[in-house]
């Protein structure tokens, strides 16, 4: 494969509902501010000069109810950045919470992508914890690193349903909130590099988790859009720079406004947030009310999410609703405090911010917590003084662009008083507005994220193992081996491979000297175990692939990493226990022996069976009486062996076929005995050896089937060489 010069960076964000144009933010729990941050992150990277090509890879979706956007296999987003959709558990949306099971469908799916698409990515990057799988799983394939953003962590969000009072069952059975941890833990000490975007989250996120002290860490905020969220107009040379949207958006605004004061002229106090009791907008009243002087200077607006009526809105939303209309009343704040009512108006909001600048106005952010702020940067940004609550994330914000103030979110004198000191220091206020807008420029750009994040990924490069020496070849990953070979040979063991050590020798020579064009595997009834028993007996190194236990199990490269795709994939409607229970009724009745525990694998229930098609049938109606689906296979006269429905040798081959995306008449499969037969049918090249035994006579004639005058080994060579298969 070629490798263009330039980073090729994939991002991973499974969840969700994301697209290019107009994206749906907000239209479901799934759908927020982790779409927009890796749509800006995409577009951001890939205007750097070192990056090739950002993809942003998500599940595709097609489904009724969504508009077909979701269903677009590639969605160009720049000259360098695209969305892949990848699709994985069927079509139809659903919720992050059931995708656990259908994920390694997704890393194999993207594998092939990868293939298909000539390159490999220099380095994944995993968002959330299901992104954060997936990075993991295509790492370790292709001996790539990887990056984390966890953007929020399972043990954090357990902790508060717990306080809230679910028990863990409830919260387990809706969230699988302890299998999700559990992935994160992993996430932790495998990656390469955790991004958050404060030193807050690392402390009280990941300092929950068992693996805290393995990851490594660097708080890189994220960017705002600073063409949107830009200055207001009294601080601009030109006035005119406002379009006519903005204009449009402000009559809206004041006419909103202007319903509620009595003094429209005085500088307001402005809060924005959805309505939810940790946001505080109570605490933020009651200062306002408690405080005469500061109603004195100043007007109050509270934008608190779209209302209808409140009466039949979620519990938690209604309190906070209800909340903050009595206590408009109790204070009497008629004519001062504004919280209006109808409109959406995510919109107008940056024009919102530019309003309460001109008005020399505060941004007040007084939540319990607050993970991050990205509010109160965009009103940085748009030039506003900001009063943030200490708990969290705002800490960073003001000591980085020394903007404003920080206050005790309990302490209503402490709010009200800082609202004051700023609003009649018109210095100090000029003071935080230019030190805001410049200082989001400085530290919450995309620019500067994606500059950060750049030499974060070069750091890692440079760390990883095979770039460390010059002298020792770098080992090639597996994935890469097999997204670069364009042939694979793969061969039964037992009288096919091993029987003749002379041509053995030969054949392992020929694997040898073309190893970068034709990759290798065996294909077998044996355990693993007795796999690398057999490849030590005879001398044979590890083979890039190996299918053992009749195909119920394939593991890659000198560490046999097992392919969980495949695991998967077999687990459908596999029922052993069932099998189990029907064929030790059938061994008491002395019909069928069980092999050893060795050979009991998770896929393969294994027995001994006399060669007499009537017990075999007796078997059959055992376990079509229990309505399950198996696949059986009977080989050498004696070996029973019952499978998931959807495994076998030949299977095993097609599923690698499909997974590397290297075509069935690229491939070539040997064998010699009855359980080779399928695998030996259909399109690829098959090839049986000269001493093969009766139950392969059928084969003869076959598209596709060449049968060697030659034995074993020898007959591998004979068939390399009838097939012209090292000519590529
Ligand atoms: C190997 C395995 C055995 C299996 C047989 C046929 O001998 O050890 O468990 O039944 O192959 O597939
Ligand atoms: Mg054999």
């Amino acid at each position: 494969m070629s490798q263009p010069s330039g980073l090729y960076i994939q991002l991973f964000s499974v969840h969700g509902l994301i697209r290019g144009v107009s994206p749906e933010l907000g239209r479901d729990a799934d759908t927020g501010g982790q779409v927009q941050y890796v749509l800006e992150l995409a577009r951001a990277l890939a205007e750097r000069p070192e990056v090739a090509q950002v993809d942003l890879v998500t599940r595709l979706i097609s489904d009724k109810a969504l508009s077909k956007d979701y269903a677009r296999v590639i969605e160009p987003l720049s000259d360098k950045a695209r969305i892949v959709r990848i699709q994985c558990g069927g079509r139809r949306y659903i919720r992050k919470e059931l995708l656990w099971p259908h994920l390694d469908e997704f890393v194999d799916k993207n594998l092939k992508f990868i293939k298909s698409s000539g390159r490999v990515p220099d380095i994944f990057h995993g968002h959330y914890a299901d992104g954060g799988y997936v990075a993991r799983e295509l790492a370790s394939i292709f001996g790539s690193p990887f990056i984390f953003t966890g953007h929020s962590m399972g043990r954090h969000k357990k902790d508060k349903l717990l306080q809230e009072g679910a028990t863990s069952e409830e919260i387990n059975r809706r969230y699988h909130i302890d299998y999700r941890i559990e992935v994160e833990e992993r996430v932790i000490r495998a990656t390469e590099q955790i991004i958050t975007s404060t030193t807050h989250e690392i402390e009280q996120q990941y300092g929950l988790y068992r693996n805290f002290e393995a990851g490594r860490y660097a708080v890189i905020p994220p960017g705002v859009d600073v063409d949107v969220f830009y200055p207001y107009y009294n601080c601009q040379l030109d006035p005119d720079v406002a379009d006519e949207a903005s204009k449009q958006a402000r009559m809206l605004l004041l006419n909103e406004l202007h319903r509620f004061w009595v003094s429209p002229q005085k500088p307001f106090i402005l809060a924005l947030c959805r309505p939810d009791q940790r946001k505080n907008i109570s605490g933020l009243i009651t200062a306002y009310g408690e405080n005469k002087n500061l109603q004195a200077i100043a007007n109050l607006a509270i934008f608190a999410g779209i209302r209808k009526n409140i009466s039949e809105m979620e519990e938690n939303e209604r309190n906070v609703l209800t909340e903050m209309l009595l206590l408009m009343d109790r204070y009497d704040l008629y004519g001062k405090l504004a919280i209006p009512k109808k409109h959406d108006f995510s919109l107008e909001v940056p024009e919102l911010y530019r309003l309460c600048a001109d008005s020399h106005g505060v941004f007040v952010n007084p939540a319990l917590l607050e993970p991050f702020g990205l509010t109160l940067i965009e009103a940085a940004a748009a030039g506003l003084p900001i009063i943030a609550t200490k708990e969290g994330g705002p800490s960073d914000i003001i000591g980085n662009c020394e903007n404003g103030t920080l206050i005790d979110p309990t302490n209503s004198d402490e709010i009200g008083e800082a609202c004051i000191k700023i609003l009649v220091d018109r210095e100090l206020w000029e003071f935080y507005s230019h030190n805001g807008i410049n200082g989001v420029r400085e530290h919450y750009s995309w620019e500067s994220h994606c500059a950060r994040t750049i030499e974060l990924i070069r750091k890692v490069q440079d760390e990883m193992p095979q770039a460390k020496s010059v002298s020792e070849p770098p080992r090639v990953s597996i994935g890469r081996r097999l997204t670069t070979v364009k042939r694979l040979l793969i061969t039964d063991i037992d009288n096919t491979l091993v029987g003749d050590d002379d041509s053995l020798a030969q054949l392992l020579d020929i694997l040898a000297r073309n190893k970068d064009n034709i990759g290798w595997g065996v294909a077998t009834g044996r355990c693993l175990e007795r796999v690398l028993d057999a490849l030590a007996e005879y001398g044979v190194p590890a083979p890039d692939i190996i299918i053992s236990s009749v195909g119920t199990e394939i593991y890659y490269g000198a560490d046999f990493t097992p392919d969980k795709g495949w695991q998967q994939h077999l687990a459908y409607q596999w029922k052993p226990e069932i099998i189990r229970e029907e064929l030790q009724k059938l061994e008491k009745m002395g019909i069928v022996n069980a092999q050893d525990d060795e050979d009991q694998r998770p896929f393969k229930v294994s027995y001994y069976l006399e060669d007499d098609p009537e017990l075999l049938s007796k078997v059959h109606q055992a376990l079509q009486a229990r309505k399950i689906r198996y696949n059986l296979e009977f080989s050498n006269s004696q070996f029973l062996d019952i499978l998931p429905y959807r495994a076998s040798k030949g299977k095993a081959v097609r599923y690698l076929s499909y997974k590397w995306g290297i075509p069935l008449p690229e491939i070539m499969v040997c064998g010699d005995s009855g359980n080779d037969k399928e695998m030996l049918k259909g399109d690829t090249c098959g090839l049986v050896v000269g001493n093969y035994s009766k139950e392969l006579e059928s084969l003869k004639g076959l598209r596709r089937m060449y049968f060697s005058g030659e034995e074993y080994a020898a007959g591998i060579i004979d068939g390399i060489s009838h097939y012209r298969f090292t000519e590529v």
